[in-house]
């Protein structure tokens, strides 16, 4: 599969197979999204075993989408993009393969510790320390095959997508190293290193940085070349993306503590927190508009171009959940969402509107030509992946409003006498058609998943066919 498809310069064996791993994991994770969907229907589907309850697989969902498929997605257009922006081959193609494999035993390591129930009990950091020794291993050698091939590059200039991928890379190895320290007690069982309060800063301090930067700001790196790319348009301002990359990075960093109102937090942090998530739609609307106005000119294309309707669509969901979150984060605000099923809302409006969105639009205008294509084998299908996709998400996001609302109006509700008006039991019960809703609006999601899968085949054995690989420009 990989000789007849060489590039003359560049490496795309490492991007290939990481772009591969991005539908494979995709596919994995959603329906591991499906399965706790619908284990919150039908709890029976726990099956009364440990390794298949939804206090195991939820963490198994959200490693396996986050970085199983965001993860690969990000490692595969990095690499893509930086070589050809820099026009010159990566760093080094043995620390490249390494970074591929590293990945991929983290992730099986994950798959299998994780519903075991070993676990550190840090969301989104769950792993226990031996894995999280090799993930600082592979991110690191991930960090130096990237930057070393920024040095190395033909053009004068950084290309923007390169700024927003080496924050990420850069950014992630801190937060990973930081939060993840710990003390170790045996292979499977280690103690953080930091204690009460401080303990729920540092991990939310890195998990609010995680979507800050590993499902935001890399996730803008793909945008910004792969949109102007579909598009074929000239990215719509260079300077507003210098000026909302660093007003992005330099207030994500401070708003972290949204996550912990009214908490053992000092108040102050707490405040600071809601005033700098404020202050962040700016920069991520900057992002925002900067895409959207790419399409200046090219907007005749979205009517043909199910690809084009992917990247704007996510632009749309990162327009909207970067407004949702702000309002979040205002504590009056977040006394009635926090806990409830608005937060899970939100977090999929960002997850499947707009990483999991723009992963797609990029991956069908990439993996054609990793395989001496010009296009994918169908555009029909593309579209009916889209239309599930888009129909999916606003099931997901509606639902999990309607519930959000509902539970939190139902929690604060208090007879004339001071006693709740309902039980918590009253509250789940009236969640019930909602989550029915949401798991049908996974399995648009894992329906249009499938379909990409047979589409990415198809192309494949189609471009083996032809054997002819294409000559490229940068
Ligand atoms: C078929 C698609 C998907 C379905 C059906 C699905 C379903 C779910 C469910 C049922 C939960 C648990 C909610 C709860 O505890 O009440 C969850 C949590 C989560 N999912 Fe998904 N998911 C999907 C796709 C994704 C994707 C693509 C991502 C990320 C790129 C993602 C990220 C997350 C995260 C971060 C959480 C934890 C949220 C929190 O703790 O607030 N999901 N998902
Ligand atoms: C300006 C941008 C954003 C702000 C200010 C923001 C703010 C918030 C707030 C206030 C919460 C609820 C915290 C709570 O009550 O526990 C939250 C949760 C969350 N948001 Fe956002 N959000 C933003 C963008 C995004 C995006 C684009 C994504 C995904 C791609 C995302 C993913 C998440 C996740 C995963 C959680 C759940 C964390 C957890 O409790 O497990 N957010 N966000």
């Amino acid at each position: 599969m990989s000789t007849a498809f060489e590039h003359p310069t560049y490496n795309y064996k490492v991007v290939r197979q990481f772009a591969i791993m991005t539908v494979v994991w995709g596919i994995v994770g959603m329906a591991l999204g499906v399965i706790i969907a619908s284990q919150l229907v039908w709890p029976e589907l726990n099956l009364g075993l440990p390794w298949t309850s939804f206090g195991r697989l939820r963490p198994l969902h959200t490693n396996a989408v986050i970085f199983a498929f965001g993860g690969s997605a990000l490692f595969a257009t990095s690499y893509y993009v930086v070589q050809r922006t820099c026009q010159v081959r990566l760093f080094s193609d043995k620390l490249a393969a390494f970074t591929f494999w590293g990945w991929q035993a983290v992730i099986l390591s994950a798959v299998v510790t994780l519903p075991l129930g070993y676990t550190s009990t840090k969301e989104y950091a769950e792993l226990e320390w031996p894995i999280d020794i090799l993930l600082a291993v592979v991110w690191i050698s991930y960090a130096i095959v990237f930057l070393g091939t920024i040095k190395l590059r033909k053009t004068s200039h950084i290309y923007v997508a390169n700024w927003f991928f080496a924050a990420f890379i850069i950014t992630v190895a801190v937060l990973h190293i930081v939060n993840s320290a710990s003390l170790p007690v045996t292979a499977t069982f280690s103690v953080s290193i930091y204690a009460g309060a401080i303990d729920a800063m540092v991990q939310w301090w890195y998990g609010h940085n995680a979507v800050g930067f590993f499902l935001t700001a890399g996730f803008l790196g793909m945008m910004y070349y792969f949109v102007p790319k579909q598009a074929e348009r000239p990215v719509y301002s260079y300077r507003l993306s210098i000026v909302h990359f660093w007003a992005l990075i330099m207030v994500y960093m401070w708003a972290g503590p949204h996550h912990l109102h009214y908490t053992a937090l000092p108040d102050w942090t707490q405040s600071l927190g809601m005033v700098l998530s404020i202050i962040l739609l700016a920069p991520s609307w900057g992002g925002m508009i900067n895409g959207m106005m790419t399409l200046s000119g090219a907007w005749h294309k979205l009517r043909t171009d199910p690809t084009l309707r992917f990247l704007v669509v996510a632009l749309s969901f990162y327009g909207m959940s970067t407004f949702e979150g702000p309002m979040m984060a205002v504590k009056t605000v977040n006394a009635l969402s926090h806990y409830t099923d608005w937060t899970i809302g939100h977090v999929h409006a960002g997850a499947l509107g707009w990483v999991a969105m723009i992963t797609i639009g990029s991956m069908y205008h990439l993996i054609p030509r990793l395989f001496g294509r010009t296009e994918m084998y169908s555009v029909g299908m593309i579209a009916t992946h889209f239309w599930l996709a888009t129909v999916g998400t606003v099931l997901y996001i509606a639902s999990m409003w309607v519930n959000g609302i509902l539970q939190g109006l139902m929690w604060r509700a208090v007879n004339p006498d001071g006693t709740l008006m309902y039980t918590f039991v009253e509250a789940v019960q009236a969640s019930g058609p909602g989550y029915i809703v949401r798991l049908i609006g996974g399995l648009c999601w894992v329906t249009g998943m499938l379909i990409m899968a047979a589409n990415v085949f198809m192309t494949i054995r189609r471009g083996e066919g032809a054997r002819q690989p294409l000559p490229q420009t940068a």
